[in-house]
């Protein structure tokens, strides 16, 4: 086959372009146009009802919060408060999804943007401590694994108000990635842990917690999958990509280990580029990632791989459901492909999801470039067999919360 593929590298300080990349981030325009209001907390307070205040900062959390805000507001016994704290603040990272997910407008929108992970940290404990003052809420529900939900969980326990962790108990054994350090930091700092698998109990009551904290509840990313298909199928992705019909593969990459390092990353394209001579590829490219290539001037000339902006939730879980293999070292798009049967693999030398991997379509194939590429060929020649869906991964893990958080607001002395 000709191969009309190639990465060219140009010296740091040319001015890259890359394609069908654009929308850099303004400098001037960085905060999402509803952090200009502050982080004054205008609530309805329901007579008596108990006040729940979700919090939600960056792209992976929204699928997640979605599900369980609309199982709480579905009990009517709650007064329920969102704060977005701004981690992630770019249209096509935030907003979309806020759309998308038809979420509430956040009560609060705190506006921290990006930093280094103190500078991030810290400003999100300071502005949401004065959140938490106007919401004065009973229960604070963080998800995931991002530095919000640390710096908002220990905010939340130096108050005094409980907390509740959806997602709780994931390990990866790397403490190199800082959403380790999150998940380890939250999970000793939580009340209610909410669990998506059994290694989730294993490893949490392994660091000590109580086990009548832990809630095997199931997987509200899956509740979200569900929920939205409709919407989702509806999409235009394949149409105005000009796929349909088509076989091609999905990418994201944008986990430091792999992205920072240009060492790491171009390997990683080139090893992208062959497969994508086998089947196109689409790789919707996560702002980390577009920093890097274009500070270092990465031009990737490959007919066969689309680097395109990041889409919103219902475009890429379109793409998702009709791709033919999927390339990621994201957390949750191993739990998608699962429940999908899509196969996955990982870029990444550990998961914090192993269940994906002994249940689902998931193989965890490292960072180097050869084995990618055989992987890949061995997916796309004979795909994946005898892959299930986990326990309780059925589109109910949010109610199931919300009848824990009832019980613990309502029964508790
Ligand atoms: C964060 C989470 C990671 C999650 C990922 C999903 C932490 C430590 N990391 O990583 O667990 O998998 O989100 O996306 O919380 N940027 C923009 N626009 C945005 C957001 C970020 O341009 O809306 C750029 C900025 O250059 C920023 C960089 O992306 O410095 C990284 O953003 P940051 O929130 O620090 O971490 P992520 O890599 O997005």
């Amino acid at each position: 086959m000709a191969t009309r593929s190639a990465l060219r590298i140009r010296a740091p300080g040319d001015a890259a372009h890359l394609g069908v990349l654009e929308g850099a981030s303004d400098a001037d325009d960085i905060l999402h146009p509803e952090s200009r209001s502050g982080p004054t907390i205008e609530k309805e307070r329901g007579m008596n009802k108990p006040t729940i205040l979700l919090v939600a900062g960056a792209r992976p959390n929204f699928m997640k919060v979605a599900p369980v805000w609309r199982a709480l507001e579905a009990t009517g016994k709650f007064s329920l408060v969102l704060v977005h704290t701004g981690q992630h603040y770019d249209d096509n990272m935030s907003k979309v999804f806020f759309d998308d997910l038809r979420l509430p407008r956040p009560n609060a929108h705190l506006g921290v943007g990006s930093g280094s992970h103190a500078g991030q940290t810290a400003r999100v404990m300071l502005a949401f401590e004065s959140a938490m003052m106007d919401a004065d809420p009973d229960l604070v529900v963080v998800v995931g694994d991002v530095n919000s939900t640390m710096a908002c969980a220990l905010v939340s326990v130096k108050l005094s108000v409980p907390v509740a962790h959806v997602e709780a108990g994931l390990r990866s054994f790397d403490r190199t990635m800082p959403e380790e350090i999150n998940r380890m930091v939250t999970d000793i700092l939580s009340d209610l842990l909410f669990i998506t698998s059994a290694e989730a109990r294993d490893n949490l009551m392994r660091e000590g917690v109580d086990p009548a904290k832990i809630h095997l509840v199931g997987n509200v990313m899956i509740d979200s999958l569900h929920f939205y298909a409709t919407a989702a199928a509806a999409s235009p992705i394949l149409a105005t990509l000009g796929l349909e019909g088509s076989r091609y593969g999905l990418v994201t990459l944008h986990r430091p280990s792999n992205v920072d390092d240009t060492m790491v990353l171009v390997p990683l394209l080139e090893a992208l580029v062959r497969i994508g001579e086998e089947c196109p590829l689409v790789f919707p490219v996560h702002p980390r990632t577009r920093a890097v290539i274009e500070r270092v001037g990465i031009e990737v000339q490959a007919d066969r791989m689309r680097l395109i902006d990041p889409l919103g939730y219902l475009d890429f879980m379109k793409l998702m459901r009709y791709s033919s293999i999927v390339l990621t070292d994201s957390g949750g798009i191993q739990e998608e492909t699962t429940a999908l049967g899509i196969p996955c693999l990982t870029i990444r030398d550990n998961t914090e999801r192993p269940i994906t991997v002994t249940v689902g379509t998931n193989r965890l194939v490292g960072t180097g470039p050869k084995r990618i590429v055989s992987e890949a060929l061995d997916v796309l020649h004979h795909g994946v067999a005898g892959a299930k869906i986990p326990d309780r991964w059925d589109g109910n893990a949010a109610p199931r919360i919300a009848e824990v958080i009832t019980r613990f607001l309502y029964e508790q002395s």
